[in-house]
């Protein structure tokens, strides 16, 4: 049988991969230490599991509306207008099966076949993928160290063509943790609106910001930024829930209507006890966000004080999330056993081989001078995979 020219089209998602390479290393008794995690290492706050009992108990646990249950809705409009003083109706939110169908959706609902998304790099690997599947055409624009991986006005007019409809902007960033300041944002958004171009903002890392960095919602920018941008967020990482899949968006009325309309036939609704203990999660207390937080950031400093201790190794200081690039380019050119490093592929697959301490290859997120570590792990294997890929870089010829 064969396969569509979509889904040939598509990669596989190899951050997923990776992850399932670690855990079926550690089932086969090796002691590996992994820094690809994507998910907070914190539990689901136990009033949020409760809420799912309670859920369970009522029998709540049949067909919702497809788009979510009022409820739930509510309750995203309410926490919306309490952080960011921001007015949504209930008609406005589409309740998916985590932020990354949510974003699935709004590609689908705003791309025609041959539509350009410009997407700054180094990108979360999905978005290309994801726009692909839109029949859209993704369009990686550079962005460097220099300028802390920020998307500047300038490379987005400059990426711009008369079939570009919409940027992505990342807001922390997986995989950098930049976080762009309010003028910033205001300054792309300037850009992007003269354009013509809508905004997709991911904000699933929204409460994961360091160092009182402001986290700026792009519709806080004013009624013009906000008729263009469609918001992305989610449980998941905000309130340790991503195996529940509880993601959301807020768009214009026209675009929630069509995303409301294309998940009825798809998915139906996200599942309803997830979606009864999501109302807990955002109408309950702060405590495991700033408990998260709090231990990320001390792992973040950490990190980087090591990462830039090690003799061919830097990294910046990331603002959000709980990721950092570790710049490897230093490395590159040099050998273990008699293979040379070229590529970040290289580097990851020796010192998974090596040192028994796997990192995300850059590569996936189009910036191949770099792997990605995540700080989701905890501080006693922080110290330990640093002091093993410390005796790696070492051992390099
Ligand atoms: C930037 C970004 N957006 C979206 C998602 C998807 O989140 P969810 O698990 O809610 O689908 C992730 C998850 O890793 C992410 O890193």
């Amino acid at each position: 049988m064969e396969v569509s020219r979509r889904c040939s089209n598509i990669l596989g998602s190899l951050t997923l991969e990776i992850s399932a390479r670690v855990k079926a290393m550690k089932a086969e008794g090796h002691d590996v230490i992994g820094f690809g995690a994507g998910e907070p290492d914190f539990g689901t706050p136990l009033w949020v599991v409760d809420a799912a009992k309670e859920a369970l108990d009522k029998g709540l646990t049949r067909y919702t509306p497809a788009s979510g249950t009022p409820e739930l809705k509510r309750a995203i409009c309410d926490r919306y207008r309490r952080k960011y003083g921001l007015d949504y109706d209930v008609a406005q939110v589409v309740v998916s099966n985590g932020a990354k169908h949510s974003l699935f959706n709004v590609f689908q609902a705003i791309l025609n076949p041959g539509d350009e998304v410009i997407v700054p790099a180094p990108y979360w690997l999905s978005y290309p993928e994801i726009v692909k599947m839109a029949d859209g055409v993704p369009v990686a624009v550079e962005t460097t160290e220099a300028e802390a991986f920020k998307l500047s006005p300038r490379a987005l007019r400059e990426a711009v063509t008369p079939r570009t409809k919409a940027v992505i902007i990342n807001n922390p960033s997986n995989p950098t943790g930049s976080v762009y300041t309010r003028e910033e944002l205001r300054e792309i958004m300037d850009a992007a609106l003269d354009c013509g171009l809508c905004a997709v903002a991911d904000d699933i890392y929204e409460e994961l910001v360091y160092d009182g960095a402001e986290m700026v919602c792009i519709p806080t920018l004013g009624d013009r930024y906000r008729e263009n941008t469609i918001v992305v967020s989610g449980a998941s990482k905000t309130y340790a829930m991503t195996g529940w899949r509880i993601g959301y968006s807020l768009s214009p009325h026209e675009i929630a209507k069509a995303m409301g309309n294309f998940q009825s036939h798809s998915t139906s609704n996200p599942n309803s006890i997830a979606q009864y203990a999501t109302i807990a999660a955002l109408n309950g207390p702060d405590e495991g966000i700033i408990r998260m937080r709090a231990a990320f950031d001390e792992r973040r400093r950490f990190m980087h004080a090591r990462i830039n201790g090690i003799d061919g190794l830097g990294c910046l200081l990331p603002s959000g999330a709980f990721y950092m690039m570790m710049n490897i380019s230093g490395i590159l050119g040099r050998e273990w056993e008699g293979r040379r490093i070229l590529g970040s592929m290289d580097f990851a697959m020796a010192l998974l081989e090596a040192q028994k301490v796997a990192v995300v290859p850059g590569i996936c997120f189009g910036a191949d001078d770099y792997v990605r570590m995540s700080y989701a792990v905890s501080m006693h294997n922080i110290e330990r995979g640093l002091d093993r890929i410390e005796a790696f870089c070492a051992g390099l010829k």
